[in-house]
């Protein structure tokens, strides 16, 4: 466990220069808009070792799927979010050398990520010949309010040193991607202007023919006053710059404001985007560097208003979930429903920037909870528009009759992963989109969703499902066979229960939906009748038949839900009896033995558990959560957050702290040694969940919002901000008490400890904490 970064509530500093740590940092000192993201790399050139990532929201490169044995069906190609044009370069010149961090004699530096306002800073200094030293200073952040902008204060101060610094800002877009399946570049410039004091590329994608345009402009200034020199303009091939070289006396300071504005064909013609550029930058030079921190630093605000966790009596704790919130909030903010979150959202290359499962099982009900209802409403708009794409992967496979089959991974909806177990057998992720619109409907009350958008879409779940499973003579019952549950250490397994359950849940949910909006909205429902070519009578018998009939793997003796069919067959032991030196064992055994073993990755049965767990009773969920939790080594990093969730909801506070822990500080401490390739955004939610879910109890039931607080005994107390319908609210938990604050206009009823409450608007109440 590393842990080079000091302890903060708000800030992530790091001391001292490591650069056998500068991946891991530039992960995590990433920053982004939900437009654009940028990982930590330097200003200054670096020869060291360093993943480069300016990355685009809905950018992204189809990039030729590499298999060793094509079969059919496979997905064309494993999409890739790309590594954009470099917007943050500002190259430094000392008396004619140039500044590189990994040879420079540094004396001291220092990194701060300030979560609370959304800025990175760095600052360093250096000595140069005779003992002459340099001290440098950079601050830059994506605006939260201007998304398509990113400002830089970059300065240079002399303290005894006297001679020639030169300072180049400029954009290269002659740029990679480290995961190329076939070491090619992506880009391909189309246009390029520099001037004094400006530069601007358009760069288009190959094969998805993106344009981008990336454009800087710069004021400099010595001692507060602008420097006159005239600068050189640098016009070639994919970088365009300028060079200003300035005399710089003891105590002499430069300034530089770097102003970058990056527009894409996503959202203006091809044929302006120069021209906005050149719009944008001159908007944001007027406004200038104080204004735009102002304004986003409002921004940031106004987030944290509505979604920070405090925690008190442990700090190293607060940081984690301070980190998460905010790394969530920086990858989506739900202003485009073209867009959505990537397991490392804009920290790195792994996992394509594509979306998974993992936004409607985990990410959607952190922004459910944190943000306004529209920003939900955006991640399921994102699917609906898939609709069609998911209607085509179906018949692709060979099902019909405007049958979805959502992918497991994707940008654009169609497929595009391309390992087999993965993307044709993990058809869980169907019920995930088909359970999120549920979700959704429950928190936000907008039932008008269901017959505008979701109602179609379960449709097309549902019909997947009905045809999925078949009829067995011999059990005389339905089976899903050949499936990947959440569970990846076992694949191509029958009646995986979590997968059972949810195609169940949907076709259920699906009947039901089917009968509400009949009723309350008449007209719609005719139009998705016909729009859908649902036969009525003859598909709701069908469906009717498959709920009634599904084979649910159990074990009478344990009196647990199963799996899968062969799960007893197997060895079963605790994964406490691994040796310590063979975990995580994806990393030192053979496949063949990970799936033979009985060793769980991540929540399959518990997942399912986590979702209705209402259905069962807390003997029933703590009889299963003590089988599995024994053989799941948690080596994915969304597994431990529902474990822990579940432990709560058992009321073992104990073993949801320990599982918590897993989860809070993942990245920051690098459990996984996995940072250097990005952070696990998507996971973060999932830790955001243990803690409100979890520890808090926060559910909605029946209409109706409630809390069961516990509170681990190493925390004094904690407090969490979530919303219900409109309606905002604090918890504030700690041994004593439970306060629940109101911050909104409306009237709020909430259910505390199994009892109905009211909470006038902007008061609160405090309830006494219960031991169970
Ligand atoms: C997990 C999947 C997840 C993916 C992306 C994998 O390790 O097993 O459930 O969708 O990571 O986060």
């Amino acid at each position: 466990m590393k842990t080079c970064y000091r302890k903060n509530e708000w800030l992530i500093v790091e001391d001292g220069f490591n650069p056998e740590m500068n991946r891991e940092s530039e992960s995590i000192f990433s920053i982004g808009n939900g437009y654009m993201g940028q990982r930590a790399n330097f200003e200054e050139h670096y020869s060291g070792d360093s993943l480069q990532g300016t990355y685009i929201a809905g950018v992204y490169y189809p990039d030729k799927t590499r298999v060793g044995w094509w079969k059919n069906g496979y997905p064309e190609y494993f999409a890739k979010v790309l590594n954009a044009p470099k917007w943050i370069g500002i190259d430094v010149t000392v008396n004619g050398k140039q500044l590189d961090l990994a040879t420079a004699k540094i004396i001291s530096f220092k990194r701060t990520l300030n979560m609370k306002e959304g800025w990175l800073e760095k600052q360093f200094s250096i000595t140069v010949s005779k003992n002459k030293i340099l001290g440098f200073h950079s601050r830059r952040f994506l605006s939260m309010s201007e998304p398509d902008i990113g400002v830089i204060k970059y300065s240079v101060r002399s303290l005894n040193f006297e001679g020639t610094i030169e300072l180049k800002p400029y954009i290269d877009a002659d740029v990679k991607n480290e995961d190329a399946n076939y070491g090619i570049k992506f880009w391909k410039e189309v246009d390029r202007e520099a001037y004094e004091g400006a530069g601007i590329i358009v760069s288009k994608t190959l094969k998805t023919d993106f344009h981008v345009a990336t454009g800087m402009c710069y004021n400099l200034f010595k001692n507060e006053k602008p420097v006159s020199a005239k600068p050189s303009v640098i016009n070639r091939e994919e970088y365009v710059g300028n060079a200003v070289k300035v005399d710089l006396k003891s105590g002499d300071e430069l300034v530089m404001f770097k102003y970058a504005a990056v527009l894409s064909s996503l959202n203006s013609p091809k044929v302006s985007l120069i021209g906005d550029v050149k719009k944008r930058l001159k908007k944001s030079v007027e406004k200038g560097y104080s204004k735009l921190l102002l304004e986003h630093r409002k921004e940031w605000q106004k987030i944290w208003a509505s979604s920070d966790v405090e925690i008190k009596g442990d700090i190293a704790a607060q940081q984690g979930i301070r980190f998460n919130i905010f790394q969530l909030n920086q990858t989506y903010t739900g202003k485009d429903e073209r867009l959505n979150i990537g397991p490392k959202g804009f920290t790195g290359e792994k996992y394509g920037g594509s979306t998974y499962w993992d936004t409607e099982a985990f990410a959607l009900p952190f922004f459910l909870k944190t943000a306004d209802q529209k920003v939900a409403r955006n991640l399921l708009l994102y699917r609906y528009k898939h609709l069609g794409a998911s209607i085509k992967n179906a018949e692709k496979l060979g099902f019909k009759n405007g049958a979805a089959l959502y992918p497991m991974v994707t940008m654009n909806g169609e497929e595009c992963h391309n390992e087999w177990e993965i993307t044709f057998e993990e058809i869980h992720r169907n019920g995930a989109i088909a359970f999120a619109i549920f979700n959704y409907i429950r928190h936000t009350g907008d039932n008008d969703y269901m017959a505008e958008n979701g109602l179609e879409v379960l449709i097309g779940i549902s019909r997947f499902w009905y045809q999925r499973a078949n009829w067995s003579g011999d059990k005389k019952k339905y089976m899903i066979l050949g499936v990947t549950g959440p569970n990846e250490y076992e694949n191509n397994v029958n009646n995986n229960w979590y997968t059972n359950t949810l195609a169940v849940w949907t076709l259920s949910y699906t009947l039901e939906s089917l009968s509400r909006v009949k009723k309350e909205e008449p007209s719609k429902y005719r139009m998705i009748i016909k729009k859908t070519g649902f036969d009525t009578d003859t598909e709701k018998a069908e469906w009717k038949q498959v709920i009634r009939k599904m084979y649910f793997p159990y074990d009478s003796s344990r009196d647990v839900f199963l799996q899968q069919d062969g799960f007893l067959d197997k060895v079963l032991m605790p994964a406490e009896m691994i040796p310590t030196e063979q975990r995580p064992i994806n990393q030192h055994w053979s496949w063949d033995r990970i799936l033979r073993s009985c060793f769980i990755k991540q929540a399959d049965v518990l997942q399912g558990l986590y979702l209705f767990e209402d259905k069962y009773d807390t003997d029933t969920l703590k009889r299963n959560f003590d089988f599995y939790e024994t053989m799941t080594v948690h080596e994915s990093s969304l597994s431990a957050c529902i474990h822990s969730i579940m432990a709560s909801r058992i009321r073992n506070i104990v073993k949801a702290y320990e599982l918590y822990l897993r989860t809070a500080r993942l990245d920051l401490d690098d459990y996984n040694h996995e940072v250097g390739d990005g952070l696990h955004i998507t996971s973060m939610a999932g830790t955001w969940l243990a803690i409100v879910e979890g520890f808090g109890g926060m559910r909605i039931v029946d209409s109706k919002v409630q809390v069961h607080p516990l509170i681990p005994d190493k925390w004094k107390s904690y407090s969490f901000h979530a919303r219900f319908r409109g309606i905002l609210f604090e918890v504030k938990v700690s041994h004593k008490e439970v306060i629940v604050r109101n911050l909104s206009d409306k009237q709020l009823k909430i259910i505390v400890y199994d009892k109905e409450w009211q909470v006038n608007s902007h008061e609160e109440r405090s309830f006494k904490k219960t031991k169970k």
